[in-house]
């Protein structure tokens, strides 16, 4: 990839992924809701909990958001998680998986990413809107599950976050890590 073309605009988004065994876990059960109640399963490869979304930045700022990255992963703190709920957001047609208990240190790293990001002189789109964590799992849902089932999966600790490039293309969207911060 040529990150440093002249103009060139990246979709970045930090997000915190999954050990590959829940993700596997995860991407069936996804599948099987989608053949329940229409729409689109999201991939294995494509499962992730998103911490910030920053929308499209000049590539050529990608040093300076590594770097509010790196000092933000500072901050990290033990995130032992497990699932919720479903929900669904019926205008986005998104079906999710909520996260508990530590939802709390979920929306204070994410705070803390975008307060170094925005210090770092990055504007975040949405920065007011409160940050719900959640776990896509079916887009473009159908129809709506009325009541939903429960999600009964082992919990785990998180190991790290992510920066992820999104590339859109006709059959969904692609994820390419950019950077990666492991948990201490
Ligand atoms: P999601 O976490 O609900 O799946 C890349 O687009 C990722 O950033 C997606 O996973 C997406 O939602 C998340 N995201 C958060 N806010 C977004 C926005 N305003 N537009 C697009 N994606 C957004």
């Amino acid at each position: 990839m040529n990150e440093g073309a002249a103009g060139e605009r990246l979709r970045l988004f930090f997000a915190l992924p999954l050990p590959l065994e829940l993700a596997t876990t995860l991407a069936a059960q996804a599948a099987s809701l989608a053949g329940e109640y229409g729409g689109r399963p999201v991939p294995v490869a494509n499962l992730h909990l998103t911490l910030l979304f920053l929308g499209d930045l000049a590539a050529t700022d990608l040093p300076a958001l590594l770097a509010a990255a790196r000092q933000a992963a500072q901050a990290w703190p033990r995130l032992d998680l497990q699932f919720g709920p479903l929900a669904v957001w019926p205008h986005q047609q998104l079906l999710w998986a909520g996260l508990q208990p530590a939802v709390a240190e979920l929306a204070e790293f994410s705070a803390v990413l975008r307060s170094t990001v925005e210090k770092a002189g990055f504007s975040v789109p949405e920065a007011g809107r409160p940050f719900v964590p959640h776990l896509t799992l079916v887009r473009k849902l159908a129809r709506l599950p009325a009541p939903l089932p429960p999600l009964q999966l082992p919990a785990w600790a998180a190991t790290g976050f992510e920066l992820l490039l999104s590339i859109r293309t006709a059959s969904g969207a692609i994820y390419r890590p950019l950077g990666a911060w492991p948990a201490p």
